[in-house]
């Protein structure tokens, strides 16, 4: 049996509020080589892990019990905070701040502009650090016709004054992409759309495996313009290798078509999310919400497929943010815009153990409002729920990116987790930081104590409920934790027994499903956003999933 310092209560001080906030200390420190009694490399003994799953265990408790979870884990530490400021964000790739240019030419000159940029990092110990790719658009006649570039990138300086940038280390490669001209007569709009575009919109991302996948539009099948899925291998063959993803199986090895019930003419900006499983599903839409099973994709040709999702208005926290102009006249319209794939986030620092209660799905949308004098953007994270169908549970106020004014038209165009360069804490050890055994038996003692279904989880409630508990395996009549500090080892085990009657295998083959070095991660890890500036320029900052998401609106 473990021995357990009862003292470490007292003395770290800790409590689980502080799970989900920056003064978090123990849990953000960098690992370093303790001395300590510490089996751990990240500098936490076993004991104060103990101590925070305990912690954990009992936020677990409250958000379980609660009908919004979210409530308890937004924060926002910021007195100034409105429900109308913007979330500026600096970046971290710089000692500016402020967001960087990425430039795609290589040596060129009177290149096109490249702009709808996806920045990959390639894993610790290659030759450059980023993998970039981008659209350019050819002028033919006023018709454009769209291409997709790609290259290695790292940091380096403007020709000009030498401002930072990230730019081109290896020759810029064009991507032969296959294309055909749309079925005569179903481009009503435009109709010059249905000669062959070429690729346009590509969104590049990591599945929760490593597969580099791209989301990209082109003429349609069936329709005017639809959107595909490929993998990235597949156009760019020394990739995997590269990416270190080389021996997983490709799945989209052409370009797919994704599923949707009924194409609309003009089909853009569509994303995949993975549920607690690994379960791909595709989003349509926001307003009128819908969605459909990735799974239902069979090669070029897609059956009819029932949407899981239909029709659903989009909740008030976002319909409301389309708003009138002060200048009536002046209105053309305004729209909501899907932008970005989307991110699982723990909103917890490393390394509160993840589940479906404290993690999220993160998407970045867009408002784009039109007049006949500008045209410009605001941008929103959207919060959703980790399993599907993905309720939409939050979101931020508009995004500012230190650096670009409100009248640049920035586009959000993909993000990705860059654990490779910024990340500060060892990969999830499910052993270490609380295997799936010891979730699982939490989870199981949950049932128990909340079979007679406690909604509010007051002092009173808690004190009624463990006292009349009798067909728990615990006798739960023990003082809250964070009022008195546990007196006694039985006394423990008795109300966590889960950390004594649960053997914890160091060689644990349990894994986490909602951990993964590549869709996955937590508040403290860093997320880089791609940006399009005015349809012409890239931009790209990095910043902490804290900060993206302090003082988010609570969807009710
Ligand atoms: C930690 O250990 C590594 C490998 O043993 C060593 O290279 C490094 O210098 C150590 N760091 C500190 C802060 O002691
Ligand atoms: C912010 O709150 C004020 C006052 O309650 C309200 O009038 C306004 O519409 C709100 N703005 C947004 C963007 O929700
Ligand atoms: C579709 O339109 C193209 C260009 O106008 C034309 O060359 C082609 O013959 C048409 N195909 C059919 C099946 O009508
Ligand atoms: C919502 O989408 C469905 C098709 O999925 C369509 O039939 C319906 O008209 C749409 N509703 C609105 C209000 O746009
Ligand atoms: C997500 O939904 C599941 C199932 O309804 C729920 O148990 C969980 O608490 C929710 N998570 C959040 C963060 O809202
Ligand atoms: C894990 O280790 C224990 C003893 O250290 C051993 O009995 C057990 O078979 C191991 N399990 C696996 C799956 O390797």
């Amino acid at each position: 049996m473990l021995v357990f310092a009862f003292i470490t209560f007292t003395i770290t001080g800790l409590s689980y509020s502080n799970l989900i906030r920056s003064e978090y200390v123990a849990f953000a420190q960098p690992p370093s080589n303790s001395s300590s009694t510490s089996s751990s490399d990240n500098g936490l003994t076993d004991e104060q892990i103990k101590v925070s799953v305990i912690q954990q265990y009992e936020l677990n408790k409250r958000l379980v019990a609660s009908d919004s979870p979210l409530d308890i884990l937004a924060v926002c530490s910021n007195p100034l905070h409105t429900n109308e400021s913007a979330v500026v964000l600096v970046s971290e790739n710089g000692p500016e701040g402020t967001l960087a240019r990425i430039e795609f030419e290589w040596f060129g000159l009177n290149t096109p502009a490249q702009y709808n940029p996806n920045i990959l990092p390639y894993p610790p110990g290659a030759a450059h650090p980023y993998f970039g790719l981008a659209r350019q658009s050819l002028g033919n006649g006023g018709i454009k016709h769209h291409e997709l570039v790609y290259c290695d990138m790292n940091w380096g300086l403007s020709k000009g004054i030498g401002r930072r940038i990230l730019k081109c280390m290896t020759e810029t490669q064009k991507i032969k992409f296959p294309e055909w001209r749309s079925p005569n007569g179903t481009c009503l709009w435009l109709p010059y759309l249905e000669g062959a575009n070429g690729p346009s919109d590509p969104r590049v991302f990591f599945s929760p495996m490593g597969e580099p996948l791209m989301i990209v539009g082109t003429n349609g099948i069936r329709n005017c313009l639809s959107q595909y899925i490929i993998d990235l291998r597949m156009m760019i063959p020394d990739l995997g290798e590269k990416m270190k993803v080389g021996h997983l199986p490709i799945r989209f090895r052409e370009l797919t078509e994704l599923p949707r019930d009924y194409y609309h003419e003009v089909e853009k900006n569509w994303f995949v999310m993975y549920d607690d499983k690994g379960m791909g599903f595709v989003q349509h839409d926001i307003e009128n919400r819908s969605m459909s099973a990735l799974a239902d994709v069979d090669r070029v040709t897609v059956a009819h497929v029932e949407n899981l999702v239909k029709g659903e208005t989009a909740p008030n926290c976002i319909a409301t943010l389309k708003k009138e102009y002060e200048e009536i006249n002046d209105q053309i319209r305004n729209d909501i815009h899907q932008g970005t794939n989307t991110l699982r986030v723990t909103l917890c620092e490393f390394p509160c153990i993840p589940t479906i209660h404290n993690t999220v799905l993160i998407e970045l949308f867009q408002i784009k409002y039109h007049s006949y004098l500008e045209v410009f953007y605001r941008r929103y994270v959207m919060v959703m729920n980790a399993t599907a169908p993905f309720q939409i549970i939050g979101r931020t106020n508009n995004l500012i990116y230190a650096g670009s004014d409100e009248k640049m038209m920035i586009f959000t165009v993909s993000m990705v987790w860059d654990h490779a360069n910024f990340r500060r804490h060892e990969p999830w050890n499910e052993a270490k930081y609380g295997g799936r055994t010891i979730w699982d038996a939490m989870e199981d003692q949950e049932v128990d104590e909340y079979e007679n279904s406690i909604k509010d989880f007051t002092e009173d409630g808690l004190e009624s409920s463990e006292s009349s508990d009798s067909g728990s395996s615990a006798p739960l009549d023990m003082p809250e934790l964070k009022d008195q500090p546990l007196t006694s080892e039985m006394e423990a085990a008795a109300k966590y027994p889960f950390l004594y009657n649960i053997p914890i295998h160091r060689n644990s083959t349990y894994k986490n499903p909602l951990a993964n070095e590549y869709y996955h991660g937590w508040l403290d890890d860093t997320i880089i956003l791609n940006i399009g500036i005015n349809d012409l320029d890239s931009g790209i900052v990095h910043v902490k999933a804290r900060d993206l998401l302090a003082c988010m609106t609570v969807c009710k």
